[in-house]
């Protein structure tokens, strides 16, 4: 058995975000019941019911867990069910969450080796008291089991594969090709039952769907997709940014080369859309984009969804 909660189901900035009045944006914070608000990329999986995983720790952690009770403290004086962590890759709403997870908790934060470079290479992650908090390695494409913290097994296990993408946007390289990524930098994870036959895929960041890609998802029964932009363009339409979704490294839902479409041969069981930008227009409940996302049997990730496998 896996039971998965979405802890945060918008992409980086969240949703609302502090600083945009799209409509999207103005009817969330106009208490619309059609909008709903959102926080920042994260979902919490346990095999065992009281321990727990989080596949990467947004900014919006705190918040996360005041609103989902089984991740609270269930013994005095100091606890957490929260037994590590496991990163797809460095973005800011995808590792902030680590800052505040300080307070000398034992616990692993497991991932690739670049990303764990570019902790390793930024102080402030030393936060994380290093006796307390292991870092561990991430291999590509070999299935890792996950520990608590007193060395038992907790019984999932997680195989860490590259998605097309894009290195954290605070590690750019403005000169080289791909601003300087490796396969390293953005990964799809493949997470298992250790005991039983439940898996299911969490990936929030992929920019195109690859053969390789499609071959490993098929026949999947749950995959958690980026779910970052409706349109390629939206945020540039919208006047909220001049990054295109495919220069941010997400591809998008709609259109011929979206993943609506890109998943439509792949018979996965179920499709939830997480990591959702505070532009799209699926965000809206009313909204024809919804209708059609929904149509082509996607689910839009919503914050406290919970899903059991
Ligand atoms: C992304 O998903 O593209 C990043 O989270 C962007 C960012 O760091 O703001
Ligand atoms: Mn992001
Ligand atoms: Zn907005």
């Amino acid at each position: 058995m896996l039971r998965i909660v979405v802890l945060g189901s918008a992409a980086g900035g969240g949703f609302p975000q502090w600083n945009c009045n799209c409509v999207n944006c103005r009817r969330a914070r106009s208490g619309d019941n059609a909008v709903e608000a959102r926080t920042q990329s994260s979902v919490a999986v346990t095999a065992d019911g009281d321990h727990w995983f989080l596949l990467n720790a947004s900014p919006d952690i705190r918040q996360q867990i005041e609103a989902t009770p089984r991740l609270q403290p269930k013994a005095e004086p100091r606890h957490s069910p929260i037994a590590g962590v496991v990163l797809t890759n460095g973005d800011v709403d995808h590792v902030a969450g680590l800052l505040s997870l300080r307070e000398r908790q034992p616990m692993t934060v497991h991932a690739t080796g670049r990303v764990l470079g570019a902790l390793a290479g930024n102080p402030v992650f030393g936060v994380l008291a290093a006796e307390i908090v292991q870092r561990k390695r991430l291999p590509l494409d070999r299935e890792v089991g996950l520990h608590l913290p007193d060395g038992t097994a907790a019984g999932i296990a997680v195989t860490a594969f590259a998605v097309p993408g894009k290195v954290a946007l605070w590690l750019e390289q403005p000169g080289l090709d791909n601003f300087g990524s490796v396969d390293e930098d953005s990964v799809g994870l493949r997470v298992r039952d250790a005991a039983g036959r439940a898996t299911f895929f969490y990936i929030p960041g992929c920019a195109a769907m690859p053969d390789s890609l499609a071959r490993r998802l098929l026949g999947a029964s749950l995959v958690m997709f980026d779910g970052t932009t409706w349109t390629d363009d939206e945020m540039q339409r919208s006047g909220t940014g001049v990054k295109t979704g495919s220069r941010m490294g997400h591809m998008c839902m709609s259109g011929p080369g979206g993943s609506i479409a890109a998943f439509e041969p792949l018979g996965v069981r179920r499709r939830v859309f997480v990591h959702i930008n505070n532009t799209n227009p699926v965000l809206r409940a009313d909204s024809a984009e919804r209708t059609e996302a929904e149509a082509a049997g996607w689910e839009i990730g919503r914050d406290g969804m919970e899903i059991e496998l």
